[in-house]
């Protein structure tokens, strides 16, 4: 993995939050979850709801970007960098003028189970990526020869670093991928779309809010963003190829880009969860996706308790100040234990395929064929399926005990079984987990850091933030922003003219 060297430093608008937020917003190091920074945001509002988003500092609420900040933002560094009235290249017409925006996301529970098939449920977060840009196509009279595509954009981040690539359909992913790479590749995807010898031109600005090496996904946003944008460029074209399929749904398809685009373009092998679900995310729901058949369950939290005694919960996300590094060494070898696993189960039930096929029995019978690093594994992977299953069901009943239980379950076994936690999120597992009106909490993401999700009544959610942010200086020295979440819709276009939602 070398996406770790590159540094992306923190953005304005996130240092207008770091002030409040410390460190939350600052970390943008990471090499997975690169995103590109808010730079020079115009505004920010507060929330309503009090709650939605609280600063780790004083129980305050702290500001957010507003989506029309961000588009402004994007649109006024397009305005510098290009100019507007020119078409990408002279000849080439119509030009199309787009902003797309895809969100970051919370993985309530699910984890480490897509890249085996299994199960996740995630959901879509405020925090998200914007493009705002310009782009033409020119189709090939004859249909000959490679399409090919002329690509400028630049970052909030890098006000002077303009960058422009031409790739053609036989283009091959630099050896030393960079944050240009997630770009990159996933304009790429989109070539085979085009009758051949076709030629897109693209100019773009990016903005974003997603907090990076979070294990907030702020990298899958980035190239869902950039997916939506070049779709809406392409026009009819877009999905030229896979339109024929019977269940042709554009947001699995632009999922499966997007993830193609990291693993082979950034030398990340993420599974689809993170693109799928900020790509196909309804707005108010949670998703259980299966990650085999790339099924979406629409999940919404029941609108009362099954208990009557237990208070509605509201989701908090703690993040943990340790650098999520998923790409770093330690997730792939998760992937090749799987893996090796996966050919021990082989050994007693030739019916499995993946982690997904195989059940608790399958693995003891497997066990003298597994070393005991794959045992663990595979339980984890095998039980964590069944609690995603199990946590549908009883988040749609109002069982928020359940929940919680099955939510301590998973970053039990994540800890014990996976080994993808560490001694600082355990430590803001276990702040939350004891504290009254908490139903659950653990880790989400990747792991090796990143940020914790806890479902807590609505009504301790404020005390349950004081106590986490003091507790947790006391106990590792370091600040602890935190923030509550619902879930919101998936990538989606804003007007042009005014930055509001194009829905549907
Ligand atoms: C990262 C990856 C996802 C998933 C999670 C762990 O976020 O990008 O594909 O594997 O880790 O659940």
């Amino acid at each position: 993995m070398h996406l770790f060297r590159f540094l992306f430093g923190s953005a304005l608008i996130l240092l207008q939050l770091v002030t409040t937020t410390n460190n939350f917003f600052a970390h943008g190091f990471y090499n997975k979850d690169i995103g590109v920074s808010v730079k020079g945001a115009t505004k920010s509002t507060t929330r309503a709801n009090k709650l939605l988003l609280s600063n780790g500092g004083d129980n305050r609420s702290t500001p957010i970007t507003t989506m029309e900040s961000k588009a402004q933002t994007a649109k006024e560094l397009f305005g510098k960098y290009f100019d507007e009235t020119r078409s990408t290249e002279e000849e080439v017409i119509p030009v199309t003028t787009a902003i797309a925006v895809a969100p970051g996301r919370v993985n309530l529970i699910g984890e480490h189970t897509d890249y085996t098939g299994g199960f996740v449920l995630p959901f879509a977060i405020d925090y998200s990526t914007v493009v705002y840009g310009q782009g033409s196509v020119k189709v090939s009279a004859d249909g000959n020869g490679e399409s090919k595509a002329k690509i400028s954009f630049a970052s909030a981040l890098f006000p002077d670093s303009l960058k422009t690539f031409e790739i053609t359909e036989s283009s091959t992913p630099s050896e030393t991928p960079d944050w240009t790479s997630y770009v990159v590749g996933t304009v790429f995807q989109y070539l085979q779309d085009l009758p051949k010898g076709s030629e897109i031109g693209l100019k773009f600005c990016i903005t974003s809010d997603v907090p990076q090496g979070s294990g907030l996904s702020s990298s899958a946003s980035l190239e869902v963003a950039v997916g939506r944008f070049v779709e809406t460029v392409l026009g009819e074209y877009a999905f030229a190829s896979d339109r024929k399929q019977e269940d042709f749904f554009p947001p699995k398809v632009r999922a499966l880009r997007c993830q193609k685009a990291e693993n082979e373009w950034c030398n990340s092998p993420c599974g689809i969860m993170d693109q799928a679900i900020s790509s196909a995310a309804t707005n108010g729901s949670l998703m259980l996706i299966d990650c085999r058949a790339l099924e979406f369950k629409v999940t919404e939290m029941a609108k009362e308790s099954l208990m009557l005694e237990d208070p509605m919960p509201v989701i908090v996300v703690a993040n943990s100040n340790i650098k999520h590094s998923i790409g770093g060494g330690e997730y792939p070898i998760r992937v090749a234990q799987c893996k090796s696993a996966t050919d021990a189960l082989k050994k007693v039930n030739p019916d499995i395929v993946t982690l997904r096929d195989a059940t608790m029995e399958d693995v003891e019978n497997a066990k003298e064929y597994m070393t005991e690093v794959e045992y663990n594994r595979a339980t984890h992977v095998i039980t964590e399926n069944d609690r995603t299953i199990q946590a549908k069901e009883e988040l749609e009943q109002g069982d928020w005990k359940r929940v919680g239980e099955l939510m301590n379950d998973s970053h039990a076994s994540m800890r014990d079984n996976y080994e993808v936690s560490c001694k600082e999120v355990d430590i803001l597992v276990d702040i939350a987990q004891n504290f009254p009106g908490v139903y659950g909490s653990r880790l989400t993401g990747g792991g090796f850091g990143g940020c914790t999700v806890t479902l807590v009544a609505e009504d301790s959610a404020e005390e349950l933030m004081a106590h986490i942010k003091s507790e947790y200086k006391e106990k590792t020295g370091i600040d602890c922003p935190y923030f509550v979440t619902r879930p919101t819709r998936g990538a989606h276009l804003l007007s042009v003219k005014d930055f509001k939602p194009i829905v549907g």
